[in-house]
């Protein structure tokens, strides 16, 4: 193996200038193995001596004591140690002296230890082989195409693949399921005849320590093993996992395990034969377990062809509906992987009651880095603080693994939107550590990216970014009630796009009030779903947080918030402060063109400004729709007067 190298791809965090420091000192590496030999050829490759004894500037050594992936860093008498717990501490480790640079080699350091909170940090790429005519090739990917998959087959160079596990591992992500959740029928056969696919993608991740997953169809003895059924309980369909899963770990000894979406959204899964969830994922299990593989089974299962007329069906029920009487009923390496809020991704939901509740099932916490429903990664939406409230919430943070879908695709700056590079780098280091401030990871990531900066772009980057998720909130639909989205590509403002259809109903507004009533008492019952304190915080008028009250409550548009305004010019006010700090933001990137810190390079400039003007023209569309709407809907002017067209 060596490192790779891109030339017409942007390095995001890992350009030669992270390695400086590293280039400039002599290093031992006391440790054998694929991922030793990985870290060596990083520091060859950044130009620094390896020693194999005599006196060395950084030593890289095993101490079972860190646990598995951990690693403590010192320094002391002019030498800085990393002692790993195992290989891939060690090369965490190397990336964290990476992060420091210079730093990492300038006085004495006291002994801190690091090990991740979560045991796997994965990303989901929902890529497709085939190109899918609405969808595209990656279904809400922003970035373009696969960078596994082209013209219907496996990518004949991986040394892009190598790259993004390079990247991945600097920020801490061990695991990667490669294809979509919703496996189509070309898809299908990466578990059987296509699997030398994955296998040679598993190859790739390798040196990185990243283990690989794959989606699985539910119904695949049938599609793929020509039998009647799929049901979890027929003897033939489990030897046919069993086999099947076998072979996998033949051909890849270190595979991860499987990742299933079953009876959600038109995916067979096992109500189809009158089974349980838990059956169909302890199959799974099952077949996995010799291996030591896990399944992650997706939660996100709900009604997706309800009748808007009847009121008493709740999409954000469904998920606890249908899993919280299986709690317990799992096997240890079955996997309930969760959303983080009952919905759907959007940009402000409460916590899933599913998380808070199944204390004896294991979870996976699965978050979006992707931007489907914040900006699509056109618009500048930085959602480490989204995700740093979510872990923060009760005990969300004690789930053993963190995942999210993938934001990456072929285009030249991995993520569409180069500033949507800090959200994957930042899902990364939130899975190590949810404790992590927000503002800090970004400082991480902007010295990384942009090789230490001065001052002001670093003060740019902040005022940019650390407020744009709740900036973004704000132009878009308010006090979380969420879904005002164009329906299908879910860009763009349409207050009313999903509210007649069999998707779910989201918002209720009418000339009185707007939200929706998830209360026990005159609702839909969801706020019984909570542990204390929080089904009575949610479920009180006064009690519930302004920014979740049309998630729990219909009320009327003077309805007072705990901020002392209406719901009609909280309303107003948020969207014309949204579309103007959007407005800002704009000028502040234009200024930096300016400043000649010859940081930011100029295809970077150029590409992040052509977005800023859409996500202002956006901005203003949304600000407009949603003020008219509720305008028209209300009657009640503006207090301040403003044009609402
Ligand atoms: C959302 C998204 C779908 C996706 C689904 C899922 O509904 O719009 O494209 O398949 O989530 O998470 O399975």
């Amino acid at each position: 193996m060596s490192i790779p190298e891109l030339t017409d791809v942007h390095p995001a965090w890992l350009p030669p200038e992270a390695f400086r420091a590293i280039g400039s000192r002599r290093t031992v590496v006391r440790a054998d193995g694929p991922l030793a030999e990985t870290v060596r050829q990083e520091v060859a490759q950044a130009g620094g001596s390896l020693t194999d004894a005599g006196p060395a500037d950084l030593v890289l050594t095993l101490s079972e004591a860190e646990g598995e992936d951990g690693y403590a860093i010192s320094r002391r008498d002019g030498v800085t140690t990393v002692a790993g717990g195992d290989p891939a501490g060690l090369l965490y480790g190397f990336f964290h002296v990476v992060r420091l640079g210079e730093a990492a080699f300038e006085g004495e350091r006291p002994v801190e230890h690091h090990r991740p909170a979560m045991r796997r940090r994965m990303l989901d790429h929902w890529d497709n082989i085939d190109v899918h005519p609405v969808m595209g090739q990656v279904e809400r990917g922003y970035a373009g195409g696969s960078i596994f998959w082209a013209d219907g087959a496996l990518r004949p160079d991986l040394t892009r693949v190598r790259a993004y596990a390079r990247l991945l591992a600097a920020c801490g992500i061990n695991a990667v399921a490669i294809n979509n959740v919703n496996v189509h029928a070309t898809e299908a056969h990466l578990l059987t005849d296509r699997l030398g696919e994955v296998a040679a993608i598993a190859a790739a991740f390798r040196p990185y320590g990243i283990r690989v997953h794959l989606s699985v169809n539910f119904a695949s003895p049938i599609v793929l093993g020509g039998l009647s059924t799929a049901d979890p309980l027929d003897a033939d369909v489990r030897r046919w996992w069993a086999e099947t899963t076998e072979q996998v770990y033949a051909t890849i000894p270190d595979f991860g395990g499987y990742v299933v979406k079953a009876d959600s959204e038109g995916q067979p899964g096992p109500f189809a034969y009158g089974r349980t969830h838990a059956d169909g994922a302890n199959m799974l299990a099952d077949a996995l377990a010799p291996f030591g593989g896990v399944v992650h089974w997706r939660a996100f299962v709900y009604n997706h062809r309800q009748d808007w007329r009847d009121r008493s069906t709740d999409r954000a029920r469904a998920a606890y509906d249908h899993f919280a009487p299986l709690d317990g009923r799992f096997l240890d390496n079955a996997i309930l992987q969760v959303k983080h809020g009952p919905m759907d991704f959007q940009p402000r939901e409460p916590v899933s009651p599913v998380i808070l509740q199944m204390q004896g099932t294991r979870l996976a916490v699965e978050l979006q880095v992707t931007q489907e429903y914040t900006g699509q990664q056109r618009h500048v939406c930085y959602l480490a603080p989204m995700w740093s409230e979510v872990l923060g919430f009760e005990d969300v943070a004690e789930a053993g693994d963190l995942v999210a879908v993938s934001n990456v695709g072929d285009d030249r700056y991995w993520t569409g939107h180069p500033l949507a590079q800090a959200n994957l780098y930042a899902f990364g280091r939130l899975a190590w550590d949810p404790a992590l401030d927000p503002a800090a990871i970004l400082d991480e990531w902007t010295d990384l990216t942009f090789a230490r900066p001065g001052e002001p772009l670093r003060r740019t980057l902040h005022a940019m970014m650390d407020g744009s998720w709740r900036t973004y909130e704000r132009y878009t639909a308010p006090l979380g009630v969420g879904f005002m989205v164009r329906p299908g590509h879910h860009y763009g403002p349409d207050v009313d796009g999903y509210e007649y259809t069999p998707w779910g109903t989201y918002h209720f507004a009418d000339r009185d009030g707007v939200g929706v009533d998830r209360t026990r008492a005159t609702g839909t019952g969801f706020t019984g779903q909570y542990p204390e304190p929080w089904s009575d915080i949610y479920e009180s008028l006064e009690r519930c947080p302004d920014e979740l009250l049309l998630f729990f409550h219909h009320v009327p548009y003077g309805h007072v918030l705990q901020s002392g305004s209406t719901v009609i010019q909280h309303i107003y006010d948020t969207h014309f402060a949204g579309a103007e700090e959007v407005a800002e933001m704009r000028l502040l990137w234009e200024k930096l063109a300016g400043t000649g810190t010859g940081t930011v390079a100029a295809d970077v400039h150029a590409r992040v400004r052509e977005l800023l003007d859409e996500q202002l023209r956006c901005a203003e569309e949304w600000r407009d729709q949603i003020n008219a709407y509720f305008f028209r809907k209300s009657g009640v002017p503006d207090a301040h007067g403003r044009h609402i067209p």
